[in-house]
């Protein structure tokens, strides 16, 4: 059986989660994993429809879906996530969990994210009609001690998703 691990993304709000993770995705296919993708904003829309964005609600999030990736990682599946999870604890709690965690930050400054503005929702809660948004009126926790770090300003997503897959291959995951 191929040996599954789970691939951890955190970072802001436009920081490139989804975009590394889905250029990702193709080329670890390409060496013979099976690959699944457990992303914040699809998670929300089935297995944690209903919640928040809460400091309670975010943990839940993160909870389950580490506890999904975990499953899928113990049956040789290569689990890519890609939410903020915005709480060191959560994430580390995970981490005690899985025996093949592989952080990677994706890092890109608050004023990039904000830029980017991809879903227009800095500008909302920068007018204040969203209250808590991660960066801006609620705590980000930069990972103190990552596997990877990406930083998705000035590195082009290949630049990114190459940087992964030689500290895979370093690691002994591919
Ligand atoms: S997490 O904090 O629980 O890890 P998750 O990655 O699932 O968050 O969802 C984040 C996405 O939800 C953001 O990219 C954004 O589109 C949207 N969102 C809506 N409200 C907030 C908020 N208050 N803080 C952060 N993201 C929010």
């Amino acid at each position: 059986m191929e040996k599954g691990f789970i691939l951890w993304f955190t970072g802001l709000s436009g920081s490139g989660k989804t975009t590394i993770s889905k250029a990702l995705q193709p080329e670890l296919k390409r060496r013979g994993c099976k690959v699944e993708i457990l992303d914040g904003d699809v998670v929300r829309t089935n297995l944690s429809k209903g919640l928040g964005f809460s400091k309670e609600d975010r943990d839940t999030n993160i909870r389950r879906i580490g506890f999904v990736a975990n499953l899928l990682s113990r049956n040789g599946i290569v689990a890519i996530t890609a939410a903020i999870s915005p709480y060191r604890a959560i994430r580390d709690e995970i981490r005690a969990i899985e025996p093949n965690f592989v952080e990677v930050y994706v890092k890109a400054p608050l004023e990039v994210c904000e830029a980017r503005d991809v879903k227009g929702l800095y500008a909302k809660a920068r007018a204040g009609e969203i209250k808590g948004f991660t960066g801006i009126d609620d705590a980000y926790e930069e990972p103190l001690n990552p596997e990877i770090i990406c930083y998705t300003e000035p590195e082009s997503i290949e630049d990114c998703v190459k940087q992964i897959l030689s500290k895979l291959e370093e690691l002994g995951y591919i």
